[in-house]
């Protein structure tokens, strides 16, 4: 059965969250990479409403500029000073168009595990039983904190009471309201004028909709979901990372069916908005943050962490830390690499150990194998950099820019002083200080030539293991006077 479009789906989220002890609104915590707020709005987006519309006071700003962010065509709702479900609920059929038709569904923002999927099968129950309001109910062990579920003798919802109004008897019910509901728009609004804040906390509660709609002969449903975790809010961090690890393992689970190898899925970490291939191997302690996209027969791992980051197929990134970078077909990074912004590992690139790249674009073939920092640079393809080289990018005042050519060679332990070019087919000696630009086909060294001062630990060093062993080495060859010991100019201390 299909069911029709909702008019809308409000989504709550002005409750203050207190218990999360944070200067930071609790719907713009985040797991799976998305916020609290974010999963919200992802479900509300999935069952396709006319209108989206978000109730928000507490850390109003903050929240209203995230929602413009995630969700711009969202209606940003603030509650006016009543307090309550249902008060927020009817801020935003008021700022939604008069004479709203269909059903309105009501959901949290702190709820972030609800699926599109279980709130179309909301829409569907609701339409299939033709009552004008539908709550989601769940059967917990321990129901304490939630609102109850009362049945009728016939078994039909006669009402909802809150926990702090309940009887003895009352909380014994283990059928919680789960807090998401679809309603008759035009019967809620004309339901939430008769609600008043006679209760125990003084707020106007939707809660109370379900009683007023019954009363009126109307016909009242509960929508029993056996999957737990969609029904749970966030109300403090111990649930926030309960709900984060239930998650991960619903998203590791699905990569894993779509034909992803898993080595160890508790240290496997995947952020709702990764996108992966077919055929990758994923190693244990990864994580794989933002809106990452990883090609085919990648294999990724161990002890790798990526954000934002993209990769070609058949590249291997071991023992990793990259964000906001772009890694080829092919190539290999790692291990022991940082990755920071503006990255570009061209096809078959590689990307060694301790090496650190940033605002870097490595050309297709070209390799940077060993302790080596390339910061704003450009480099050709099938280029091969020395170890130990150092990209000079920073002169105290302005980041300035080194461009390398195709098939380049530079040498050992380089300092390539921004702005500076090495052009096609240049190599550089080990050591050089490149300061001037380097002609195509030429060789660029200026080290000045090696002294060797002949006897020098014999005079300076005399009695120490490096004397004894200098000794041992030259056998029977007479050791040099003291008085020939050559000592440099300007480091007569030596
Ligand atoms: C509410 C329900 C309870 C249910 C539980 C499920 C009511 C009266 N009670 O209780 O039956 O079992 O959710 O989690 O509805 N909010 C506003 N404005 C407000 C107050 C709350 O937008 O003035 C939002 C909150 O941000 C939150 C949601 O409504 O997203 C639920 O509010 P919360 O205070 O958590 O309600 P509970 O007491 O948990
Ligand atoms: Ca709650």
């Amino acid at each position: 059965m299909t069911s029709p479009r909702p008019a809308a789906v409000i989504v709550l989220a002005a409750g203050e969250g207190t218990r999360m002890r944070s200067a930071t609104p609790k719907v713009l915590h985040a797991i799976g990479g998305r916020t609290l707020l974010a999963h919200a709005i992802a479900a509300a987006r999935g069952v396709d409403p006319q209108h989206l519309a978000i109730v928000v006071r507490h850390g109003r700003d903050l929240v209203a500029a995230h929602i413009a962010v995630v969700d711009p065509a969202a209606v940003i709702v603030d509650q006016d000073e009543v307090k309550g479900t249902g008060r927020a609920t009817e801020c935003a059929l008021d700022a939604l168009p008069e004479g709203l038709e269909g059903t309105v569904l009501v959901t949290c923002g702190d709820v972030p595990l609800l699926a599109a999927q279980t709130l179309r099968g909301l829409l569907e129950a609701h339409v299939a039983s033709g009552s004008v309001a539908t709550v989601i109910s769940a059967s917990l062990p321990d129901p304490s904190g939630y609102g109850r579920i009362l049945r009728a003798p016939d078994g039909s919802v006669a009402g909802i009471v809150e926990q702090k109004d309940a009887t003895d008897v009352q909380r014994e019910i283990t059928e919680i309201n789960s807090g998401l509901y679809a309603f008759d728009a035009a019967v809620l609004r004309k339901a939430l004028t008769q609600v008043g804040t006679d209760n125990v906390q003084g707020e106007k509660y939707l809660t109370d909709v379900l009683g007023v709609i019954r009363g009126q002969g109307l016909r009242v449903s509960a929508h029993l979901i056996q999957d737990l975790w969609q029904t749970e809010g966030v109300n403090d961090r111990v649930q926030l990372s309960r709900l984060g690890a239930e998650l991960n393992r619903r998203i590791v689970e699905r990569w894993m069916r779509a034909g992803v190898t898993v080595v160890d899925p508790a240290t496997t970490w995947i952020d709702a908005d990764v996108r992966l291939g077919r055929d990758i191997t994923i190693h244990q302690q990864t994580q794989i943050h933002g809106a990452s996209t990883i090609g085919d027969d990648v294999v990724l791992g161990p002890d790798t962490t990526l954000t934002d980051v993209s990769i070609g197929r058949g590249a291997t990134v071991i023992r990793t830390h990259g964000s906001l970078a772009v890694i080829g077909e092919g190539a290999m990074v790692g291990p022991f690499s940082y990755l920071r912004p503006g990255t570009e590992l061209g096809v078959n690139g590689k990307i060694g150990t301790f090496v650190e790249t940033k605002n870097a674009q490595i050309g297709a073939g070209s390799k940077v194998p060993h302790l080596t920092y390339v910061g704003d640079a450009t480099i050709g393809e099938h280029s091969n950099i020395g170890a130990s080289s150092v990209f000079v990018n920073y002169d105290g005042v302005n980041k300035m820019h080194t461009t390398v050519g195709s098939h380049c060679r530079t040498g050992s332990d380089n300092m390539f002083v921004a702005p500076v070019t090495v052009g096609d087919g240049a190599y550089t000696g080990a050591g050089t200080v490149v300061r001037k630009d380097v002609p195509p086909g030429a060789l660029a060294i200026n080290v000045s030539p090696q002294r060797n001062l002949l006897g020098w630990v014999y005079a300076k060093r005399a009695g120490t293991a490096s004397a004894q062993a200098a000794a041992a080495a030259s056998g029977d060859s007479p050791v040099v006077p003291e008085d020939s010991v050559i000592v440099p100019e300007g480091n007569a201390s030596a």
